[in-house]
């Protein structure tokens, strides 16, 4: 018997991303029932399914794990306990289904005999017919091998390594692998929950539990009320989810949803990402860690006796990583943040300040358009914390970056581009050279409009003000509605 499933488990099961899945509803290649897609309509459109088909999924996992800065063992397997809960949940489901099951079988037994009884009592011939038709049936639910549904069984196993949640008023939808939290899960999946601490101090992470259950597996200082317990609030920063999950919970839709923090980092280290860029990597206290949204900026500051200095910076690396904050700073002499840097002053502990985050160069998620990246030198980083948000979200449109420099190590990641335009078919890049900032902005400009037809496209331009400047005036000429475009200022 089919069964119907979430387009999100669907997607799951199968290895691909929800818009793909998505994709194929809105081109009527997979009936929709309601938003829930069948196990049969799924193995016709992919009969050879076999877990170990899944690819481009584990590509794109290993994207967000990148991303995440988590290795993929840590998480996966559920420890014995949740696993057992959830063993637990499906065998009370599959008990229940039995016993309904059984129930039929008598009823039917039942009516049977009465039939039986009837026939003899009026000797009527369509009765004895009933009657045949009822031993058929009952031979064919006793002995019936019809094969098993592939799908529907790598779901339930599914539903025993992950679980799923649905959340209220949004509609959006992820899964709790393994033990994770349910806010560590609902990062990764891109979203923006409403959090402060991320570790059971603050409160700002309770969010009401519809529906299924959760078990807490981190310890957490914060107090419920009684009043909220009843009311089914749970900490999602301390609690995973033992079976499928419908929660309530507030979500930023916009910067001004995230407030600004105060936050004392240490460096974690300071590396070359080519000659006049440096990787910053900062990692904040675990009881204290950065909400942010893909492609916002924060201030850096550094104060002691002998050192007085600070810059504004945007984030390189993604949201769904709020303690590992990563930052691509280029030599300049005439910032004094850089300047130190370079020279050596900043070393593996020491204290940075966070303040921010500020910004709204920020991927506008209710649109459905492509996106086009427009790229000048370290304007690469915000836009790599989008791409990974974006990739993390699985939105559906595809991706598409212009780089150009003004130096020749200035695609100082041309490697993980590639990893990207490996991994997903969604996203595609052309790096450009050019001899100064206006330069670039022409060159990068007049590609965009030669490979797109940008009514239909969001821009997203980032880099120095000349290029910022040139690429504006060149798309809005050229017809891009202004609603359209983002720009950043570096
Ligand atoms: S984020 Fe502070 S208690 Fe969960």
């Amino acid at each position: 018997m089919a069964q119907l499933l979430t387009v999100s488990r669907a997607a799951h099961l199968l290895g691909l991303t929800r818009a793909d899945m998505q994709k194929h509803i809105a081109s009527s290649v997979l009936p929709s029932h309601d938003g829930m897609v069948s196990t049969d309509d799924l193995l016709k459109l992919y009969p050879e399914v076999r877990l170990e088909d899944s690819g481009a999924f584990e590509r794109i996992t290993k994207i967000r794990e990148e991303a995440f800065g988590k290795r993929i063992r840590e998480r996966i397997l559920p420890n014995q306990e949740i696993l057992a809960q959830r063993l637990a949940a499906q065998s009370e489901e599959l008990d229940d289904v039995r016993k309904h099951l059984a129930h039929y079988h008598d009823l039917i037994e039942a009516l049977r005999e009465r039939i039986d009884h009837m026939a003899h009592a009026s000797a009527s011939e369509q009765l004895a017919d009933l009657g045949e038709f009822l031993d058929q049936g009952l031979a064919g639910v006793l002995g019936s091998e019809e094969p098993t549904d592939t799908l529907a069984v790598m779901d339930d196993m599914l539903r025993v390594m992950a679980a799923h949640v649905t959340v209220k008023p949004s509609g959006h939808e992820f899964f709790v692998e393994g033990s994770e939290t349910v806010l560590k899960a609902a990062l990764r999946a891109g979203l923006a929950p409403a959090y402060g601490c991320g570790n059971g101090n603050c409160g700002l992470c309770k969010a009401r539990i519809i529906s299924g259950e959760v078990k807490q597996t981190l310890h957490s200082d914060y107090p419920l009320s009684a009043n909220e317990r009843t009311q089914g609030y749970a900490l999602l920063c301390s609690h995973t989810a033992v079976s499928d999950l419908v929660i309530e919970i507030l979500e930023a839709s916009s910067p001004d949803d995230i407030p600004e923090q105060d936050i004392v980092a240490k460096v974690r280290s300071v590396a070359p990402l080519a000659d006049n860029i440096m990787l910053l990597h900062l990692q904040t206290p675990r009881t204290n860690r950065l909400r942010f949204l893909a492609g916002q900026r924060v201030t850096l500051s550094v104060t002691g006796s002998t050192a007085n200095f600070r810059a504004e910076y945007p984030i390189a690396s993604c949201p769904c990583d709020d303690r590992n904050l990563l930052f691509h700073i280029r030599r300049d002499e005439s910032d004094e943040f850089a300047r130190r840097l370079f020279s050596g002053a900043l070393k593996a502990n020491d204290p940075v300040s966070l303040f921010g985050p500020f910004g709204d160069f920020v991927l506008q998620k209710e649109s459905t358009n492509d996106v086009v990246f427009v790229v000048c030198d370290t304007g690469f980083a915000p836009v790599k914390s989008l791409v990974e948000h974006a990739v993390a979200s699985d939105l559906p449109g595809a991706l598409r970056l212009v780089w150009a420099a003004t130096e020749s190590s200035g695609h100082y990641l041309e490697n993980q581009c590639r990893a990207w335009a490996d991994a997903l078919d969604t996203f595609s890049f052309v790096t450009l050279s050019a001899a100064d900032a206006a330069a670039a902005g022409t060159a990068a400009a007049a590609r965009v409009l030669a490979d797109e037809d940008i009514r239909q496209r969001d821009v997203y331009v980032v880099g120095p003000p000349d290029f910022v400047a040139t690429v504006e005036l060149s798309l809005a000429a050229a017809g891009l509605p202004a609603n359209q475009l983002r720009s950043e200022v570096l």
